[in-house]
């Protein structure tokens, strides 16, 4: 009897589609041989970081571009290397990369950084989770940095998404006022949002000296070369040949998007596997990018109110029943009143939906532009959806109240279709 047959059969052994799926997580970090066409961001990455190696104060960067261009990898990536470089020189740089969608108040930021820098057996210090104020958190933080290291680089990843700007006014402050001395630290600021600086306090803006970088969309080529240096993710010849063709294309519609590639080829693989079948197709692959948009935008609402959902469904509404692509607050408030009376919610006032137009715009979930003064905001602006209609309403739809518009919603909106 072979040992296999001891196996417990409720399970399964064999992975007949994945050699190694870990390959196709957004959090894997590739090696510098499988990271395609971004020689010249690294290297002006690498500038910025580059006195770090000898133990002295790299200069700030902020790092601007859309989804999926490589902002977080070649951050992580340049990051890690400077560390390796240094380490040779016994020049100790440690990086606390922050996700400030998950941590955006300055006292949690501030802990975070703490804690991941931390040696407590060096600093002396503990960082524990609660209990402090925030200045006891920047008097352990500032302990653990000049302590455990010779240069802290903090990664502010999605940093447009931070409360408050005051902790980088901090950071950047740090040495100069004596907060620290033995230590330096540099900051890597990442948005998707190119006007983010715009945002940032007239102290913040003063005292922050920066180099700033842009990161553009891949071309389809791109992606399928960044798709290749990863299908040994996959088991030898699973991939029919068109699979990372169609992914690339995919994914370069809106703009060249490596993380909606991978994402793509991921779920296409895991469709596969679960129909049991030993080859990847180019049809779980158009089955997998439904998939993928659907899976993205429901992360994005996720937290969203339900008066939040019906707003964006009336925007929805009117999207699919006219050519047009950007609507008015006004009319998207008037089709929301229709929506909200049929689900029987409260009628928000047209200040409140304009507020939360607002939100949605700020978290990418929908775009606004001004039309007239002030930016994107107020009566004037107008609104747009940035995913396919169709997706974005059979998410909504998975809200157990707003499913109550499934039936008859052709109908109604017939009456409210704006003018043209
Ligand atoms: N040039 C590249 N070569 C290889 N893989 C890449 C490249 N650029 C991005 N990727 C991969 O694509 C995925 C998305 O990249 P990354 O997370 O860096 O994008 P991002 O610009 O930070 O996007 P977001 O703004 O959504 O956070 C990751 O899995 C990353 O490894
Ligand atoms: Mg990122």
């Amino acid at each position: 009897m072979s040992s296999n047959d001891d196996r417990d059969p409720l399970f399964r052994y064999d992975d007949p589609i994945f050699a190694d799926e870990r390959l196709l997580e957004i959090t894997h970090l590739p090696g510098p041989d499988r990271i395609v066409g971004r020689d010249e961001q690294m290297q002006r990455v690498a500038d910025a970081l580059n006195p770090a190696v000898f133990g002295s104060e790299p200069n700030h960067l902020f790092i601007f571009g859309k989804t999926g261009t490589g902002k977080s990898l070649i951050s992580r990536s340049v990051t890690q290397r400077v560390i390796t470089e240094a380490g040779r020189d016994d020049v100790t740089v440690k990086y606390a990369f922050i996700d400030c969608g998950e941590q955006n108040t300055e006292a949690s930021v501030v802990k975070t950084i703490a804690q991941i820098v931390n040696e407590p057996e060096n600093s002396g210090v503990t960082v524990p989770d609660r209990g402090l104020g925030t200045g006891d958190y920047y008097k352990r933080l500032w302990q653990t940095i000049d302590h455990c290291t010779d240069v802290t680089i903090v990664i502010l990843d999605e940093i447009d998404m931070l409360e408050d700007d005051e902790i980088l006014r901090k950071l950047s402050r740090a040495g100069e006022n004596r907060r620290i001395s033995d230590a330096s630290i540099g900051i890597i600021g990442i948005s998707n949002k190119i006007d983010f600086p715009d945002h940032l306090s007239e102290r913040v803006k003063s005292s922050l000296s920066r180099d700033e970088l842009v990161f553009s969309p891949y071309d389809a080529n791109q992606l399928v070369e960044i798709l290749e240096k990863r299908q040994d993710a996959f088991h030898d010849s699973v991939l029919e040949d068109d699979v990372i063709p169609l992914t690339s294309a995919l994914a370069a519609q809106e703009h060249g998007d490596a993380r909606k590639a991978i994402d793509i080829l991921r779920n296409a693989g895991r469709l596969a596997k679960k129909q049991n079948d030993a080859r990847v197709t180019a049809e779980n692959v158009r089955e997998a990018k439904e998939k993928t948009e659907a899976d993205r935008f429901n992360e994005l609402i996720e937290g969203s109110p339900q008066q939040a959902k019906a707003i964006l469904y009336a925007l929805t509404v009117l999207t699919q029943n006219s050519s047009e692509k950007e609507f008015p607050t006004k009319i998207i408030y008037n089709q929301y009143k229709e929506l909200a009376r049929r689900l029987d919610f409260d009628i928000l006032s047209e200040r409140r939906v304009q507020e939360i137009l607002q939100e949605q715009n700020f978290l990418n979930v929908i775009q606004s532009e001004r039309t007239g003064r002030g930016r994107g905001r107020g009566a004037h602006a107008k609104h747009r959806l940035l995913e396919n209609p169709s997706i974005v309403e059979k998410v909504l739809l998975r809200d157990s109240r707003l499913a109550l518009l499934e039936e008859g919603a052709d109908t109604e909106t017939q009456q409210t279709r704006p003018g043209r």
